[in-house]
């Protein structure tokens, strides 16, 4: 008994997204958003983006016009009284997202999953914000939703194993790789991704070397389709700042998550990549990129450094029991591209190996930011490896 009939709520880049995901996969679904201007803009989207599916021959005029009648702009909530799973995709505002979960328990029917697609916040708070948590679940899409496989569910401490399972199970039926995640901060994505960034702009400000040869360095040994300044100035340094800065307060301050004053200033003189013509790069037309330097022993260290301190952060979420191994792995693959899931490339660089680089960081350092997972000095003791 699967699931038909579907709201998702704020017509934005991802409600829009995940209505689209939902619509293709056959469900009905009522897309709401508290402003008429976002629904025209989304109708208006969707269809040209079926337009050019239909160009390429992904789907004929007919099936895109089915999955585009599957889905209803609506602009009040009591139209979503008889569906089973709500998305919530609105401003990322724990507050604003708590008073709609409120108002929607008195809505909806006793056995409506209530599912909030947020990054950042803590599912256990937008699950207390209504009388019957045990319905709430997180189910956090990529962008672009329909493009990216990967969507990570996360139950909150009051979520009921048969909503886990429900969502979970719904999730795959949309032909989507499920990773199933802690409610702790950035999940496992947000997480397990941010030496990519920190530690590349800390290799900057150290002097080592500059952006075109950190990126260099990362796509060349690495098979990163990006390297860190590039995919920065891709995601926007205000963006991805405004993660770095949550989830370095989210864990108290730890100096492993600690942000870079290279990214706040670039966002505070409002370089914010791409979409503002530059950022880590000038974008203006012809403007010209710094070739990158060739020196191997360079890049080798670059990309050493960056790759070791994301598999320390992959274990440390794996020993802390974010999610398994696999899903780890399967979650950076596919939720942000990497080449390898880090967890593999840990057991394939050798874990003693891999302990010896961090604690060689270390060394040198001092600083708690380079402290070697647990969980990598057991497996190294043991001559275990993540994957057999
Ligand atoms: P957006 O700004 O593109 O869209 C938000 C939409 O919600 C807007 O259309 C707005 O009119 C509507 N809205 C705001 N308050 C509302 C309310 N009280 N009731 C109904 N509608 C309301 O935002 P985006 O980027 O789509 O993000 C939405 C959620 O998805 C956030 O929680 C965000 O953290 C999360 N998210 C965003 C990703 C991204 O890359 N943009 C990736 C994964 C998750």
């Amino acid at each position: 008994m699967g699931i038909n009939n579907v709201a998702v709520i704020g017509a934005g880049t991802m409600g829009s997204g995940i209505a689209q995901v939902a619509a293709t996969a056959g469900c009905s679904v009522l897309l709401y958003d508290a402003y008429p201007q976002a629904l025209e803009r989304a109708a208006m989207q969707l269809k040209n983006t079926f337009s050019k599916l239909v160009e390429k021959g992904k789907y004929s005029n007919a099936e895109a016009q089915s999955i585009l009648n599957r889905i209803t702009f609506v602009n009040a909530l009591n139209t979503l009284k008889n569906v089973e799973l709500v998305i919530e995709a609105i401003v990322e505002n724990l507050e604003v997202k708590r008073k709609l979960f409120a108002e929607l328990e008195t809505i909806v029917t006793p056995h409506c999953i209530l599912a909030s697609n947020t990054s950042s916040l803590s599912m256990a708070s937008i699950a207390a914000s209504v009388k019957t948590s045990g319905r709430v679940v997180g189910i956090h899409f990529f962008n672009p939703a329909p493009l990216m496989a990967l969507v990570e569910v996360i139950p909150a401490v009051q979520t009921r194993t048969d909503v886990l399972e429900l969502a979970v199970s719904t999730i795959q039926s949309w032909k989507k790789t499920v990773a199933v995640a802690k409610d702790t901060p950035g999940f496992i994505v947000n997480r397990v991704a941010r030496p990519f960034y920190s530690e590349a702009l800390r290799i900057y400000e150290e002097g080592i070397a500059d952006f075109s040869t950190i990126d260099h360095a990362m796509k060349s040994l690495g098979g990163f389709k990006m390297g860190p300044f590039e995919l920065m100035d891709f995601i926007g340094n205000d963006v991805n700042y405004a993660v770095t800065e949550s989830v370095f307060s989210a864990f108290y301050f730890d100096p492993r998550y600690k942000p870079a004053f290279t990214q706040k200033r670039l966002t505070e003189a409002g370089f914010l990549g791409r979409k503002s013509g530059r950022g880590y790069y000038n974008y203006a037309e012809g403007a010209q990129k710094t070739d990158p330097s060739t020196d191997e022993a360079l890049l080798n260290s670059i990309f050493n450094r960056i790759l070791i301190m994301l598999i320390n952060e992959a274990a440390d979420a794996c020993h802390l029991g974010v999610a398994s191994a696999h899903d780890i792995d399967q979650a950076m693959q596919k939720g942000v591209n990497y080449p390898k899931g880090l967890l593999a490339w840990a057991d394939e660089r050798g874990i003693a190996q891999c302990v010896n680089e961090i604690d060689k960081l270390y060394e040198e350092y001092h600083e708690d930011r380079y402290r070697c997972s647990v969980l990598l000095r057991k497996l190294a003791r043991n001559n275990q490896r993540f994957f057999s």
